[in-house]
């Protein structure tokens, strides 16, 4: 199978059994401040696990294009990309463990033709603690399954938090208000003549499913998405939920026998051609990281840059800013022109994504003339970084140049400890990010000491002035700890909306809202900019419902019941049919104060949030204002 048919296959597969085959949304997460990218399939489908109905119904499929930073670090070994394709398949209180197994079982023996005596699995084991039960039902479905197949050895080992899938990992990371659920992944096994694990720098542990020598490649997740954190510990969802994600580069590694995923086709002509450009170092064979993260990054870069993400010094421009710039630093380690390898790799890359991402077919060329300006812009300033990251740590280890140590000179895994701030300034001057920094020094066997690092992250927090969620959030890459602010922003959507209705007139229809941990901001049609008295109505009016502590509350119906019962939708035909309404008021019935569409989440009741500022009003457009609130600061 081609990258495309595999696609194709899984696609059509669940579309036999009833699943409407959805786009991939975007790389960047639009509403979803918590995280800057999409780094799952069911990210973007978060409400419906909450319960809101989905327009195309309870089963849905598709292939979710997704970005990890978090993962930046580990691109270099054989099977860790940022950006990747995720098969993802869901059921929204719809079919649950049984057939979920079956079907994916069926999936990769039958359909990719993956001999079933390679695979293993795993499931949860439960957490007494929590009172979450041992996955024991799954257990006995797989052993049912490869029972068919006259598989009766042990195949299914139980783990712990391993086995547990949340956005933001194990259970005592969860916020309230986030789902998360037990699961069961599935792993093949490339035989211990491919992955030697008594011989690696894992001799010292026992194999197993999860270990990290890379003998068994993880290749599919079965999350059975069944509970949501609260204040009161876990509670079980209304829906039983399925979330299954595979990940498509290393399902293609496995049917082409190699667990290098850097060998399929998605990346082989590329590899190959960078190969022959090369005018120094090392073969792919001999040492193949370099090749690797520029042919990672650099299909990341196309990516991100087509969602939108331009080349900055913050949030997902940053990322972006970063690869770029890392693919470079490689490239000088080959000997490559970084114009070279944009022109000549960068359509080797994309070919296998023209029929399904078709957007790529137009807009490539502008993307290539976005990613050669910063290629341009880093090129100028990279050669003057290094001079100067070589002067800094000369001075700390006794003025030598790396590039000219003395014979018998060892510099094996220095640490070293410079002013932090000179990092910083290295970066502010020439560009280079101290990761960046930290990543050429480990060429020449030397890293920053902690403190270094530590005063250097300070530095640049204090140029950006961020706030140590947004700054935390940029380095991680994962998910800040701001869910429960978000929920609180949800709920104080709802009240600036209905503020606005009631102070400047019912014409006031929403027109866009973001959210981000700091501020609320919310575009809504009105002819003319807002008076003072008016802003300090709106705000007065949204406070003393806080004050008042209305209650808020969520209800399933059918989309006309809602609109005859005055809720407001200013997105009417995304709706399904059956709608969630949430309406805030003392008295829900007769007396309530909002009533929307929406699919959560929200406080349970106003007096949770704080009380608002409103700080900004500005045109947005013709016939458009733009509002900004945030919480008081106490
Ligand atoms: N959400 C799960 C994962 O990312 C399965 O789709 O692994």
């Amino acid at each position: 199978m081609t990258p495309g048919d595999l696609r194709q296959a899984y696609l059509d597969f669940f579309a036999n059994k009833n699943h409407a085959i959805l786009p991939s949304a975007s790389l960047v997460s639009e509403n979803d401040p918590t995280t800057l990218f999409t780094g799952s399939g069911m990210q973007p489908l978060l409400p419906y696990f909450l319960g809101q109905p989905h327009p195309k119904g309870s089963r849905v499929v598709n292939s979710q294009k997704c970005f990890r930073s978090q993962d930046i670090e580990e691109v270099g070994d054989n099977r860790h990309t940022t950006f990747f394709e995720m098969l993802g398949n869901w059921s929204f209180g719809d079919y649950f463990k049984q057939e979920q197994l079956a079907w994916i079982f069926e999936f990769f023996t039958d359909v990719c033709g993956l001999d079933p005596k390679k695979l293993y699995v795993t499931v949860y084991e439960g957490n007494q603690d929590l009172d979450i039960p041992r996955d024991e039902e799954a257990a006995e479905i797989w052993k049912k399954l490869f029972a068919k197949k006259n598989i009766t050895d042990k195949r299914v080992f139980y783990y712990g938090n391993e086995n547990w899938w949340s956005r933001v990992g194990e259970p005592t990371n969860m916020p309230d208000g986030e789902p998360g659920g037990p699961d069961s992944e599935i792993f093949y096994d490339f035989g211990v003549e491919l992955k030697d694990h008594e011989n690696s720098q894992f001799a010292d542990q026992k194999c197993h499913l999860n270990c990290e020598c890379g003998r068994y490649l993880e290749i599919g997740n079965s999350v059975f998405m069944t509970y949501v954190k609260t204040k009161h510990g876990f509670e079980e969802l209304e829906n039983k939920n399925i979330d299954f994600g595979g990940g498509f580069e290393r399902i293609l590694a496995i049917m082409n026998n190699d667990p290098d995923i850097f060998k399929t086709e998605l990346f082989a002509e590329a590899i190959k051609t960078l190969e022959v450009l090369r005018k120094a170092g090392d073969s792919y064979e001999n040492n193949p990281k370099p090749y690797r993260i520029i042919v990672d990054h650099l299909r990341a870069s196309i990516f991100l840059v087509g969602d939108g993400v331009r080349p900055s010094n913050k949030g997902a421009g940053y990322v972006l800013r970063r690869l770029i710039r890392r693919a470079m630093v490689q490239s000088r380690k080959l000997g490559i022109a970084q114009d070279e390898w944009l022109s000549n790799i960068s359509p080797l890359l994309i070919t296998h994504y023209l029929q399904t991402y078709e957007y790529l077919n137009e807009k490539s060329p502008e993307i290539y003339k976005i990613i050669t300006a910063e290629v341009d812009k880093f090129r100028k300033t990279i050669k003057g970084g290094i001079k100067a990251l070589k002067k800094i740590f000369g001075k700390a280890i006794g003025g030598i140049d790396p590039d000219n140590l003395p014979l018998g000179m060892k510099l094996e895994n220095n640490i070293i400890r410079v002013d932090g701030g000179e990092v910083f300034r290295i970066y502010e001057t020439y560009g280079l990010s101290p990761e960046i920094s930290q990543e050429i020094m480990t060429d020449w066997g030397l890293a920053f000491d902690e403190q270094t690092m530590k005063e250097c992250e300070e530095a640049m927090d204090k140029h950006r002035e961020l706030s140590r969620s947004s700054s935390t959030g940029m380095f991680k890459g994962g998910l800040g700890e701001n869910s429960e602010i978000t929920t609180k922003y949800h709920t104080a959507t709802h009240l600036l909306h209905s503020a606005l209705r009631q102070i400047l007139g019912q014409h006031v229809q929403q027109k866009g809202s973001n959210i981000t941990g700091e501020r609320l901001r919310f575009d809504f049609s009105h002819p003319q900019a807002l008076t003072k008295e008016e802003i300090n109505q709106v705000e007065t009016q949204i406070n003393n419902w806080i004050e008042s502590d209305l209650s808020v509350a969520k209800k399933t119906m059918d989309k006309q019941e809602a609109l005859d019962a005055g809720a407001i939708a200013f997105f009417i035909e995304k709706y399904p049919d059956q709608v969630t309404i949430y309406t805030i008021g003392q008295d829900l019935e007769n007396d309530w104060i909002s009533k929307e569409f929406c699919g959560g989440p929200h406080v349970d009741k106003t007096g949770e949030i704080d009380r608002v500022v409103f700080f900004k009003e500005q045109s947005c457009g013709a016939g458009i204002r733009r509002a900004y609130i945030r919480f008081e600061q106490k």
